[in-house]
């Protein structure tokens, strides 16, 4: 599945991976989401394995097939992302996160469901901040640890992309252009990958699985 010079490149390695876009709960039945399909960190984990990496996903809310051969925790919330994300990171080579994350949450969580009062305007939902699952695991990251995030932009998306990069001290930052139904839910990507060391990348639009491989050669060159 994989270009010339890429045949298991990755053997003996252990990555993650995280996927899909979190929910966070309002009441029972409702939540906030992201638009994240989770193609992108599939593609990533099916095109890894292909280069003999171990490979956790962490995966919140997609509806899509087990890759063959992925470690799969299955994640709801933002919280519940940070934990499984960074317990599997502790050891890892490289972690790369695909995931769409919740910047915020209800305050409060309501036990019951919320239920319409006559004539009643609805009560506001006060929301708070989720933790930065990135810039942490760019504080704690090993030594050799390869650190990857992923942006989506629909302004300036270089200079943010680059302000991103610094702010959260990943090595590697996959900026897309979004909006307009470009990215969400196609098969198809286009990015151009800021490094902390090096000159960007420009991957043209092609398979999300093409774009997955220039994220490892990437990688790849940055472990020893
Ligand atoms: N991310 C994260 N934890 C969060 C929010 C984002 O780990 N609470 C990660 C995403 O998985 C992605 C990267 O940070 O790899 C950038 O996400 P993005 O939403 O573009 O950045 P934010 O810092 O949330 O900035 P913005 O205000 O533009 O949303
Ligand atoms: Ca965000």
């Amino acid at each position: 599945a994989s270009g010339s010079g890429r045949w298991l490149d990755l053997a003996g390695r252990h990555v993650v991976i995280s996927a899909g876009g979190t929910r966070e709960p309002i009441d029972p039945v409702r939540f906030i989401g992201n638009r994240s399909s989770g193609l992108q960190g599939y593609a990533l984990a099916r095109t890894a394995i292909a280069r003999g990496a171990r490979v956790t996903l962490v995966a919140a809310n997609v509806a899509l097939p087990d890759p063959a051969g992925a470690d799969v925790v299955p994640v709801g919330s933002a919280e519940e992302m940070r934990k499984a994300v960074i317990e599997a990171s502790g050891a890892a080579d490289a972690v790369v996160m695909a995931a769409a994350v919740a910047d915020f949450r209800p305050a409060d969580y309501r036990g019951s469901k919320i239920k319409k009062a006559p004539g009643a305007e609805p009560e506001p939902i006060h929301l708070i901040k989720n933790a930065d699952i990135l810039a942490e695991l760019g504080q704690r990251r090993r030594p050799g640890q390869v650190i990857v995030g992923f942006a989506a932009e629909t302004d300036d998306v270089l200079a943010n992309g680059r302000d991103k990069l610094v702010r959260k001290g990943a090595d590697l930052l996959v900026v897309n252009e979004v909006g307009a139904d470009l990215t969400f839910g196609r098969p198809d990507n286009a990015a151009v990958i800021l490094a902390a060391k090096g000159e960007p990348v420009e991957v043209p639009r092609g398979a999300k699985e093409a774009l997955a491989d220039v994220v490892w050669d990437l990688v790849s060159q940055r472990l020893e």
